[in-house]
């Protein structure tokens, strides 16, 4: 199907930047091409995610779209007549596992030239990378952009019926577009977006240029999404936003991330989470609505990026490692049970080994009890990506072994602390290791394994701990 490219849109790194326009909301339904539907009777779509929840949950929102035109879901990439590859670009390694799939997917088209093979997601929002592609994968037939999400039908319509490969990338946002369908991917845990994209601009981060200024959704659309899925019996709701905390300031009314966190756990559903947090305009509102709430689980992932206040600057962080810690220990006087978890950068350019040092001096300050740890990766475009930076690769994984053994330390107390208690567990699936046992997440995000079957899942069960293996758990079944 692919011939000459036809360019809608291109994006451009200094436009994405732009922060000074006009959101709107829009909740028209969205309309299916006729033709489109005849098109799509009878096909399969399968759709492969990389990166975080909102990659996830655009999943949800596309596959939404293309149930609705007529496809129908495969869980077999290789078989399936539009097969949609939806990017993450965080990182090189994130980019490089999207580049050895697209590569998969030349012989799965000369086989069959008739299916369509699309990219999506924060990676094409790259110019670099849709030059890349035009060029070097031209078995790819359809580019879109993370704010061209909803245009899919119309997309797909002009890729089918002009036989066209087709670019769509905006650089900016457009409306806030509500009532999309959606097609989830568990029945008893939801991601709920509170907010889309990010102003926080911290210098190696490409967020804020792949998905563009921070736009909080009217809280009424926020709380009529999670009454639906309570209703619809969802056990556990995660609010979902790149810095939670910085919700409904751009409405410049006085709502904040405090009173949504509030009105959605009054809601009843019975696990609530929130994610990410930053720790820059943490409030004490947020503390005390979360200590309040018993159904708001006690667990909050607070990324650090770097223990050394030279390199948080550096990074625009706006924290200090002083007031970091200011914050950790409120939030633990008010409330005491409280799991924390973070995100660490080894190596941002040219880090001492000292600078390094007070990272792992904060992670034996706070006694984190789990954390995600990456070596830093320089990221096209950003301001931390011109800078020179003397420091050897072999240096930083050094650093980060390092790291991951000050942290296997707390994780493994923090395990090893919950042995012989009893949890509730929200049943997840069958056990990757051995189908006899069960695996789910207790309130603190701990993953717990023991004896159980099917039935279970989706359940929120009482699971006595009995071993503790440092990042997850055994243990057995209790009845109340
Ligand atoms: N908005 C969230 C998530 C951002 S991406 C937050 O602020 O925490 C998730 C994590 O990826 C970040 O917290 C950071 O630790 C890491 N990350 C982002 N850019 C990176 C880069 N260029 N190199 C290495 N890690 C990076
Ligand atoms: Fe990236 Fe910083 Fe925004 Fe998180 S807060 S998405 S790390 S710019
Ligand atoms: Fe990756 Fe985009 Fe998320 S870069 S981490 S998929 S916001």
């Amino acid at each position: 199907m692919a011939n000459k490219p036809l360019y809608k849109s291109l994006p451009d790194s200094k436009l994405e930047r732009k922060r000074n326009i006009d959101i709107h909301f829009n909740h028209e339904q969205i309309t299916i091409p006729e033709s489109l539907k005849k098109f799509a009777k009878g096909k399969t779509y399968f759709i492969h995610t990389f990166g975080c929840q909102a990659n996830y949950r655009d999943e949800e929102i596309m596959a939404g779209m293309l149930e609705k035109m007529g496809y129908t879901k495969s869980d077999d990439i290789n078989s399936a007549d539009f097969i949609l590859l939806n990017t993450c670009a965080v990182r090189e390694n994130a980019e490089q596992k999207v580049y050895g799939q697209i590569g998969n997917l030349k012989i799965v088209k000369e086989k069959d030239k008739t299916k369509i093979i699309a990219l999506c997601g924060c990676m094409v929002q790259q110019k670099h990378v849709i030059e890349t592609v035009i060029d070097k994968y031209k078995h790819v037939d359809l580019i879109f952009g993370t704010h061209n999400i909803d245009e899919l039908p119309s997309m797909l319509e002009e890729v089918v019926l002009k036989k066209v490969r087709l670019v769509n990338v905006k650089s900016l946002p457009g409306d806030i577009r509500e009532n999309l369908p959606s097609a989830r991917l568990s029945k008893f845990k939801a991601f709920v977006n509170i907010s889309y994209g990010c102003d926080k601009f911290c210098t190696y981060c490409i967020v804020p240029y792949t998905r563009g200024k921070e736009r909080s959704r009217l809280m009424e659309d926020v709380i009529n999404e999670c009454k639906e899925l309570r209703d619809a019996g969802y056990k556990e709701v995660t609010l979902l936003g790149q810095n939670v905390n910085a919700y409904g300031k751009d409405f410049k009314d006085g709502t904040s991330f405090a009173h949504l966190l509030e009105e959605v756990a009054k809601l009843g559903i019975p696990r609530v989470r929130f994610l990410t947090s930053h720790p820059w305009d943490f409030t004490e509102d947020m503390i005390d609505v979360i200590a309040k709430y018993p159904n708001i689980m006690k667990y909050i992932h607070l990324p650090v990026q770097s223990g050394n206040d030279e390199i948080l600057r550096l990074m625009n962080r706006k924290y200090t490692s002083k007031t970091y810690k200011e914050l950790v220990d409120k939030i633990r006087a008010k409330i005491p049970n409280i799991a924390l978890s973070t995100d660490i950068i080894v190596g941002f350019p040219n880090e001492t080994y000292e600078e390094f040092l007070d990272t792992v001096e904060m992670v034996n300050y706070v006694k984190y009890d789990s954390a995600f740890t990456f070596i830093y990766s320089p990221r096209k475009n950003t301001p931390a990506a011109e800078i020179k930076d003397n420091v050897t690769p072999a240096e930083k994984s050094k650093r980060f072994k390092e790291l991951v053994k000050a942290l296997e330390v707390t994780v493994g107390e923090s395990s090893a602390r919950m042995v012989n208690n009893t949890y509730d567990i929200l049943v997840e699936s069958v056990s990757e290791k051995d189908p006899t046992m069960m695996s789910g997440y207790t309130e603190s995000n701990k993953l717990v394994h023991f004896k159980g079957d099917t039935s279970l899942i989706g359940e929120i069960v009482k699971v006595k701990i009995n071993e503790s293996h440092t990042y997850s758990l055994i243990g057995e079944l209790v009845n109340d």
